[in-house]
């Protein structure tokens, strides 16, 4: 029973990255098929397809997708000097990441947060963002809709404004998008351990969604009653994230307060070098370094491979391979605190291979 792992390299340091993590998946003997696909911006411009038919064919018959990094939105002089074939079919960009998510209906994004560098109190947790509703829905309107504008005109600065220029962004939330949400918050916190599920949201002030919000994840917590779960203001959440970490499990929250805090949980641990991704759906899911291309440091040898590194450690985890993901965890965390031994964003001097080497070694002494 091999699994099929959909590769998908991508744009500038996505395949130096992948080169020098995907090793320790041989390393560890993990029953993998390692089919290779493309994907990004260099892809678009050789054939005016960010994502080619025979890469969502691959994508559909494997168990998991596994990427580098895409450019998502390619730099303005790249896009000055388009290719005049391209530019004249239209061919459209369109980030290849949100045609995934949206593809595949990757309703959960999974951060974890970790306290890799040492120093100060250990801290475990993850973030949990909602990636298909919530204020990132699509329902952001340049000018309020007619049909809208009975319930924004009485608004004391609508009319300061005269009625003029006044834009509007709803928070979309459906019973069918929370219960799965708070769901897979709670079965995460089961099955990694976590104690306490924490909804950050805005209850006093968004106070009829909050409401529901909260009695959505009252009827779900009673499914689960070894675990803790509380409802906390997402400002709150975002103080206790910097100053005390370690009183979190599981932090759960709509599309946009969990974007924020999830790029705060990377912030906390120390930068994009150690943030790794899941997105998760039903039908399966993709997983990534948290990181973009970096185009300006591509071929240089520099990047910081750990992220790729615990990306795969959530791959294998997903796919049931629970002690190989830990042994990658354990020789981050081993590696990460050796200053000889990691890249220069976390104040090495290590090469991307040097720094990977490293790592697949602390898994074989583990
Ligand atoms: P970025 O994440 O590529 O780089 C931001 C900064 O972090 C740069 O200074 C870079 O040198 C540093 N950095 C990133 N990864 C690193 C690593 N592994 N080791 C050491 N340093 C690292 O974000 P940026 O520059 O804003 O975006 C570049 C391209 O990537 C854009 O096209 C953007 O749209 C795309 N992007 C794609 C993402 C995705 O695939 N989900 C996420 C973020 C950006
Ligand atoms: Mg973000």
């Amino acid at each position: 029973n091999r699994k099929t792992i959909a590769v998908l390299p991508g744009d500038g340091i996505g395949p130096e990255v992948l080169d020098a993590a995907l090793p320790v998946i041989e390393y560890l003997g993990v029953p993998l098929d390692l089919e290779f696909g493309d994907i990004g911006w260099e892809c678009w411009r050789a054939e005016g397809n960010p994502v080619p038919d025979r890469t969502w064919e691959l994508i559909s018959r494997s168990d998991a997708v596994l990427l580098g990094a895409t450019t998502s939105k390619p730099p303005r002089e790249a896009a000055a000097q388009l290719e005049p074939e391209l530019r004249k079919r239209g061919a459209q960009y369109v980030s290849p990441i949100i045609q995934l998510r949206q593809q595949l209906d990757l309703f959960a994004n999974l951060r974890p947060v970790e306290n890799y560098l040492g120093g100060g109190t250990p801290y475990r947790f993850c973030v949990v963002r909602e990636n298909t509703e919530g204020l990132y829905a699509g329902l952001d309107f340049r000018d309020v809709p007619d049909e809208m504008w009975p319930l924004v005109a009485e608004h004391p600065n609508v009319l300061r404004s005269g009625h003029a220029d006044t834009t509007a962004s709803i928070r979309l939330q459906t019973s069918h998008g929370l219960d799965r949400i708070l769901r897979f918050a709670f079965e995460t916190a089961r099955h990694r351990g976590y104690e306490r599920v924490t909804l950050a949201d805005k209850p006093n002030v968004l106070r009829h969604s909050s409401a529901y919000v909260r009695q959505r994840l009252e009827t779900i917590a009673a499914d689960y009653p070894e675990i803790i779960s509380e409802v906390l203001n997402v400002d709150a959440v975002a103080l206790w994230m910097v100053r005390r970490p370690e009183r979190f499990g599981v932090v759960v929250a709509e599309n946009m307060f969990g974007d924020i805090l999830s790029d705060l949980g990377g912030g906390v641990m120390g930068g994009l070098g150690l943030a790794a991704s899941a997105n998760i759906g039903e039908a399966g899911g993709y997983f990534e370094p948290v990181h973009g291309s970096a185009p300006a440091m591509a071929g240089q040898g520099r990047a910081n491979p750990a992220a790729a590194f615990l990306t795969i450690g959530l791959m294998l985890e997903h796919l049931g391979f629970a002690s190989e993901a830990e042994g990658i965890q354990e020789a981050v965390r081993h590696v990460a605190r050796r200053r000889d031994r990691v890249t220069y964003d976390l104040g090495g001097t290590a090469t991307t291979t040097e720094a990977a080497a490293s790592i697949i070694d602390a898994c074989r002494s583990a």
